[in-house]
Parts: C-alpha cells; structure tokens; sequence
C-alpha cells in the first residue's frame, strides 16, 4: 500500500493531485466524468471582489504544443462565489483551495475578511499574476517588495494556509518566491501562464484580442521545470506546488522529482479530461516499479551530473 497523502504546511491531502485555476471552475462540469474528491485538491478559478467581465475576444487560441489565453480574470465577484458556488464546495471531500485576486491591497484584504469565516474553504491562493492598479497595471508578482508588502498585509487576517501562485514572467522568481515565504507564505505555487503572442498572417491580426496572452500547456514544461527546481533549491523547507504544462501522468512526476511536493494540472485537462485522476493512479504505480512506500519520497529526488 503506497502512501499518496502530502502534507503542505498545515494542510494534509490525500494525493499530490490538484487541479490548476481557472481551468476547472469549482469541478462541477469535471464532476459528471469523476468524483472530484478523488482528487487532492482544487484551486478555483481566480475571484475578485466586484465582477469582471474580462478581457475583449478572441481570448484563447491554439498554438504549437500548447494554448494562450487572455480571459482577463472574469469572473461574478466574490458575492455570486459565496452564493453560488460555496454549497458546492460544501460536498467535495479534497482540499479547496480558493484562487484571489486585488486591483491593490486592500481589494486583497477585503476577499480575504470576506471569505476566511466560511469553514468550505480550507486555504487560500493568491493570485499575484494580475495587474496592480497601483502600480500602473504591472504585475503585483513582478516585485518582490510589492509581493513580501502583500502577504505582509493579508497574513494576520486569517490563519488558514496562504498559497502564493507565482509568476514566471520575471528575472528572478526565487527572489519573488523568497519574499512570499519571509511574510508568511505557506507554500509557493509556480508557474502561471508565460506572456506571448500569435499572429493571423492573412489578416495580420493577432490573434487574440487584447494582442498579449498567456502561454500554456506541454510548451511550458521545461519553463515549468527550471523555476520548481530553482524555488526547491533555494528554499528547500518550502512546499513548492508544480505547475505547468502537464499533459500526461509522467510530467507530473518530473515536477516532482524537480521539488515538486505536489502538482497542479491546468489546460492538459481541456484534450484529456481524466489526466488528473490518471495522474493519482501514474504516481502510484511510479511508486510501486521504484520500490518507494510513499509519494513524497519522489519530491526532490533530482540527480544532478558529478561536476
Ligand atoms: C483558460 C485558462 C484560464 C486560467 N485562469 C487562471 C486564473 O483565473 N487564475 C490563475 O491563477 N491561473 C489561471 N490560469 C493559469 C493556470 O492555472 C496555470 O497556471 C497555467 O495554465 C499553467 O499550467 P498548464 O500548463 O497546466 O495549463 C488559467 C489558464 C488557462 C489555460
């Protein structure tokens, strides 16, 4: 019998299998293939506190081994969350883990009042890879000051598991990432999409409305790989929840074995529906062929070449 539970900071999953943001809603739609609670966990998709209605379309497009999106966070706003989709929540036996977004810190505040009182949600993510308002609309999660000023301020307002999901569009994700877990973050989340473009070459247009997207899907893996093993290595008692381009079981393990102590799996959904539960059970079997009682046995298991 392999033991598949994972332990982040506070929080104890069942399996290191969780389902990416915004690319599984709160698993109502995903629940009529599987039981969700099979899962580890799920992030839903990011919430805001007033509605959004999102980015202009086109907002995604296909493109060699991946997808860009630009959503632009829509989303009802907090209160349509509570009312709609908490009862749902009620019911999953996984970790729900809820994806929050600010224009500036307090909007981050207030989500987090709002929300931390309500015993169907057992951690926070906090979405660093929008834009600041009071930053002229750059990143939050381009700054390390901004981000360490962030977590600073939403820190004392609950004591449930704050996730930072970071993003890779930056020079130094280990120093972002540092000053995440300095302020009293429990575990750092990598990778959000990576910025790109595509072109119509009829039209010249691109492809997507607001021009500039995000990248996702197998294209990413290798990105996703370099900045788990880099957070790992730098912040090695940190829990680093590996992100990106998983389209398969064995990717999810390579996270692992980078420093990854769990997963999340996001566009490799949208071809293979079942990749996250296949997932559980391609960790499991890893397990049995490498002889290991448990899956955290895999989390860092990177063997570097003798120099
Ligand atoms: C359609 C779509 C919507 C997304 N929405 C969000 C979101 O609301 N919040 C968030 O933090 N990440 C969002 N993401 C990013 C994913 O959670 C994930 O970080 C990224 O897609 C990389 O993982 P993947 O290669 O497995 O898709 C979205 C991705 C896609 C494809």
């Amino acid at each position: 019998m392999i033991d598949l539970s994972v332990k982040i900071g506070s929080l104890c999953l069942k399996n290191p299998v969780i389902t990416a943001s915004g690319c599984y809603g709160v698993g109502r739609e995903y629940g009529e293939l599987y039981d969700p609670s099979k899962l580890g966990g799920i992030v839903t998709k990011t919430i805001t506190l007033r509605p959004r209605e999102g980015n202009s379309p086109p907002r995604i497009c296909e493109t060699a081994a991946g997808m860009l999106n630009s959503i632009g966070l829509a989303n009802s706003g907090v209160g349509a969350f509570i009312r709609d989709d908490i009862p749902f929540l009620r019911k999953l036996e996984c970790a729900r883990i809820v994806s929050i977004a600010g224009e500036g810190l307090d909007e981050f505040a207030e989500l987090i009042r709002r929300l931390d009182p309500l015993g169907e949600i057992d951690g926070f993510e906090i979405n660093v890879s929008c834009p600041n308002v009071e930053r002229g609309g750059l990143a939050f999660g381009t700054d390390p000051d901004v981000v360490g000023k962030l977590v600073d301020s939403i820190r004392p307002l609950t004591q449930k598991p704050l996730w930072v999901k970071l993003t890779p569009n930056v020079t130094d994700i280990v120093k972002i990432g540092k000053a995440a877990v300095d302020s009293g973050a429990d575990a750092l989340c990598a990778i959000n999409t990576l910025l790109g473009m595509a072109i119509d070459i009829d039209t010249k247009k691109p492809m997507i409305g607001n021009v500039v997207a995000g990248l996702s899907g197998p294209a990413i893996l290798p990105v996703a790989l370099m900045k788990v093993f880099q957070l790992h290595t730098a912040l090695p008692e940190t829990p680093i929840v590996g992100i990106g381009g998983i389209g398969y079981p064995k990717d999810a393990i390579t996270h692992m074995i980078a420093g990854a102590c769990a997963v999340q799996i996001g566009s490799g959904q949208f071809p293979y529906p079942m990749l996250p539960l296949d997932t559980v059970a391609g960790i499991e079997t890893y397990c049995v062929i490498k002889g290991l009682s448990k899956a955290q046995e895999i989390t860092g298991s990177l063997i570097l070449p003798v120099k």
